[in-house]
């Protein structure tokens, strides 16, 4: 204790220095250790009675001798052999408190159970001259801290990499996301190409569609014409056969007439009346006043069916004003209609009208008039050689109106029941039936926002039934 100079160790710092908290432990100008305090003594494990005296500072650090922060301190040229002994990771710096003291950190495994960080720091102890006469060395346990900051560093490193991690998973993500995106873009690129060209086709289909309504009409006309034409040739016929009679019978009226007048003239009025009864017995009077009213009211008959068959054709097509939505009588419709297929039904079946008390109903009537037309002219077709029957019954349902045309024809297999409405099927030879009828009812009927049913049992008769609505609903499919 020689070497320690007053006053810097008088013995109440000394108590002082004991009683401190905070390991500590001094040395004096020849590094001999002149103070190792109680704290010190714990954490390192030395008991001062072993270390004061002494030069074995180093004992509790390290397994073979060297300085420690306190004898640099002393030596005084600390810079030059630092490097020797503390490394980067060991925190070496100066003091930014105190001028001319040091600080360090360090791990030293053997310490404690599990070893220890310590935190160094060494500062000179100076005489009143300012003359370094030894070094104070303080000692910080900050194994908690250190480990803290080592788990939060570990804790960060793995944050780190986990976001890294994410961060490529995010790219990868990304980068799909971006070419789902790319694909769906190209997808609905190509979707709106699709649905313009479906839109187009739709658009080419309607066009054919009207089309194919409108030749099918002209099928259907050119089908009717030769019945038609027969119903029309009949009565033009007898109509111009007795014009020939009624001529003649003109011719010899006229002859009498002359006779008259000649009578009247004559001065030989015997022999004038002579010829006149002559030619009266010629000509045949009584017969003609007979006859001529009688030709005269067969050819006004005549000439009335011919202008009812004209009348019903133009409420047939009612060209005029075919697509137009109409309140209309159906009845009347399917008598037209009956009319003017009559020469179609008339040797094959006999037509039994059945109908119902019905309200007009809003519809196109050229185009329900073919549908009827359509069915009646299928049922009369679907009649072989033996003369059946067409019924034709009408009735209200709720807010629609039912036509049910029902023959007693050959029927219709179960598996052709599912085809009938497709447009072209059809059983009946080349040339007589083209298989739009159907298809082209049952889009008319659609239209109408109505439907169109069949029941039939093979070799006993067929059923359709037209149900369609009293009132045409706008949302129906345009026309
Ligand atoms: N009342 C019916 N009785 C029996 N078969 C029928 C009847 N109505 C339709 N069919 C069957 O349905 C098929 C299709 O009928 P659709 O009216 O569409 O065409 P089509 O009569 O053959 O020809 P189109 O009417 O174009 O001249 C007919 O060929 C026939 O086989
Ligand atoms: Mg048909």
């Amino acid at each position: 204790m020689s070497s320690i100079q007053q006053p810097l160790f008088e013995p109440q710092i000394s108590e002082f220095f004991d009683g401190c908290p905070v390991p500590a432990f001094a040395i004096d100008n020849n590094h001999v250790i002149t103070h190792w305090n109680k704290a010190c003594e714990h954490i390192l494990g030395m008991p001062a009675a072993s270390m004061v005296g002494t030069k074995k500072q180093w004992t509790p650090f390290y397994p073979a001798e060297r300085p420690v922060l306190a004898d640099l301190i002393v030596n005084g040229s600390f810079e030059n052999v630092v490097g020797m002994y503390y490394h980067d990771n060991d925190n070496f710096q100066k003091s930014r408190l105190i001028p001319g003291a040091v600080e360090a950190e360090k791990f030293f495994p053997h310490l404690g159970n599990e070893g220890r960080w310590l935190y160094f720091s060494a500062a000179p102890l100076r005489d009143q001259n300012g003359q370094i006469v030894g070094a104070i060395e303080v000692l910080q346990d900050v194994t908690a801290q250190k480990n803290a900051e080592l788990d939060l560093r570990r804790m960060w490193q793995e944050l780190e990499m986990k976001v890294e991690q994410r961060t490529s998973e995010l790219a990868v993500a990304n980068q799909k996301m971006e070419e789902d995106l790319l694909r769906r873009v190209a997808a609905e690129a190509e979707l709106v190409k699709r649905n313009a060209a479906l839109t187009e086709l739709n658009r080419k289909l309607s066009m054919a569609q009207e089309q194919l309504m409108q030749s099918e009409k002209l099928a259907s006309i050119g089908q009717l014409a030769a019945g038609v034409a027969h119903e029309i040739n009949n009565p033009v016929g007898y109509i111009f056969s007795n014009f020939s009679s009624l001529e003649t019978y003109i011719e010899s009226l006229l002859k009498v007439l002359d006779a008259y007048q000649r009578l009247d003239n004559a001065e030989d009025k015997a022999a004038a009346s002579l010829e006149l009864q002559a030619i009266q017995k010629e000509v045949d009077l009584d017969y003609l006043k007979e006859d001529i009213p009688a030709l005269m009211s067969e050819s006004r008959e005549g000439i009335s069916r011919v202008r009812k068959i004209v009348q019903d054709l133009k409420d047939f097509s009612r060209t005029d004003t075919a697509l137009e939505w109409q309140w209309v009588n159906l009845h009347n419709g399917i008598d037209s209609t009956l009319n003017i297929v009559s020469n179609e039904i008339k040797y094959k079946a006999d037509v039994i009208k059945n109908y119902g008390d019905i309200p007009e109903i809003e519809c196109l009537p050229s185009q329900i008039n073919q549908v009827v037309m359509n069915l009646i002219v299928n049922a009369a077709q679907s009649i072989g050689e033996q003369r059946g029957s067409i019924s034709i019954a009408t009735r209200r349902v709720d807010e629609d109106v039912e036509i049910e045309i029902q023959d007693t024809g050959c029927g219709i297999p179960a598996e052709n029941l599912t085809k009938i409405f497709d447009p072209f099927f059809t059983t009946k030879p080349v040339g007589k039936g083209t298989g739009l009828g159907l298809s082209l009812s049952y889009g008319i009927i659609q239209k109408h926002g109505g439907d169109i049913s069949v029941r039939s049992v093979v070799d006993a008769g067929t059923t359709f039934v037209l149900r369609i609505p009293i009132k045409h609903k706008d949302d129906a499919s345009p026309v």
